[in-house]
């Protein structure tokens, strides 16, 4: 099943049930947000998370494109992206947690034909916040999926501030030859679908409060669901990739790790960019500006002459149409070609820099305030060129 078919099943499934599809967002979250990426589907929703009544009503469907920096050391494993889309359904106030999780598991076994010996739940279990989710309990015990009940792993927050609440997650195993052991102690367990119920936000000062209605927000990440049904080891396998798989490795070589941090960082570089940011010094543009710069040194490391001008246009084009961004794919190659010498131009000054006498030894913290400040030198960037 590929991604597309994958989608439509999901929306189709969720519609059968009463859920209105939405078009999903860009990348940036609305104004306000603690965010600086949508993070997950339920970004461009919190104003109806937290009470707003939403024009199509309480059931709703989508699909969202997501951005997560905080998996950035974990790319290039087989289940993290930078971009990825995630699948959601949202109940505003109308059906409760269980319901969702029933129809999760109905979908997944019969309409995706996952066997349901492959799957275990998590459930909430009880802290101070909120008491042990027994309903989701009950719910998986009847259906038979083994459950591990956790505080801390089944709390869903979207950021310090905002709609929070308990969570049940869904895990399929991944591993050769029959489960073994839990989610939280086996990571062949990959969680593939989160279902939050959202009960609470979290204020300024940290404390909880009840939202006026009880909402679920649920969350499936479409890369991890389709390489598994799909029998593929990585993300990087499932259909989503295959352009990247056939015009990146005759253009470069590489071993398959820095093949898919290469493939990730600059598929998300284009998104990003087809989403209106550009490469800065904070914020937005430097996540973007990382992005490139973790690409540009693993592909320098065995080539210097290597440079992202070498990206065929139908890469990019493939990519800002899954998307559908309408950006030229020109003027992404323009952006990604400048950002390439800026970081050539600023690699060579901090050769220079840091070839001086007072910098041969070990870095003070004043060093390091002084190389950024006047150099413009980050720290990441002095620790690889102290490493050349
Ligand atoms: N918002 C929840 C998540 O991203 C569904 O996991």
């Amino acid at each position: 099943m590929n991604t597309e078919h994958l989608i439509s099943t999901f929306v189709e499934y969720f519609e059968e049930r009463g859920h209105r599809r939405i078009l999903g967002s860009t990348l940036l979250p609305p104004p306000g947000d603690p965010v600086l990426f949508t993070t997950s589907g339920m970004h461009p929703l919190t104003p109806y998370l937290e009470g707003r009544p939403h024009p199509l009503g309480s059931r709703l469907v989508d699909v969202q494109r997501c951005l997560r920096t905080t998996d950035l050391e974990e790319v290039g494993d087989a289940t993290h992206l930078t971009v990825f889309e995630m699948l959601g359904t949202w109940s505003l106030g109308d059906y409760d947690g269980p319901l969702s999780l029933d129809w999760g598991y109905g979908l997944l076994t019969e309409g995706l034909g996952v066997d349901p010996g492959l799957l275990y739940a998590t459930v909430h279990g009880g802290d101070n916040r909120t008491d042990q989710d027994t309903a989701s309990l009950r719910l998986w015990q009847d259906k038979g999926v083994p459950v591990e009940l956790t505080a801390e792993d089944n709390w869903w927050s979207n950021g310090p501030v905002g709609p929070c609440g308990p969570d049940s997650e869904i895990f399929l195993w991944s591993g050769e030859g029959p489960p073994r052991s839990t989610p939280t102690r086996d990571d062949r367990w990959v969680e593939v679908w989160n279902h939050v119920t959202m009960s609470h936000r979290r204020l300024d000062d940290g404390s909880l409060v009840p939202l006026p209605r009880r909402n679920v927000d649920t969350g499936l990440g479409l890369e991890r669901l389709a390489s598994l049904l799909q029998g593929k080891p990585s993300v990087f396998e499932c259909d989503v990739f295959d352009p990247w798989r056939r015009l990146v490795p005759p253009l470069w070589h590489l071993d398959e790790s820095s093949l898919h941090i290469v493939c990730d960082h600059l598929r998300s570089a284009v998104v990003v960019l087809g989403d209106g940011v550009r490469p800065a010094g904070t914020g937005r543009g430097y996540v973007l500006r990382r992005l490139v710069r973790r690409v540009l040194t693993l592909l320098w490391r065995d080539d210097p002459s290597r440079g992202v001008g070498d990206l065929p246009q139908e890469l990019v084009r493939h990519t800002l149409d899954h998307f559908r961004q309408d950006m030229p794919p020109g003027d992404v190659l323009v952006h990604l070609i400048e950002e390439e010498q800026r970081f050539r131009r600023l690699l060579e000054r901090g050769r220079q820099v840091l070839a001086r006498p007072r910098f041969r030894g070990l870095l003070t913290e004043e060093d390091l305030h002084y190389l950024h400040d006047t150099h413009g030198l980050p720290r990441d960037l002095v620790t690889t060129l102290r490493q050349e």
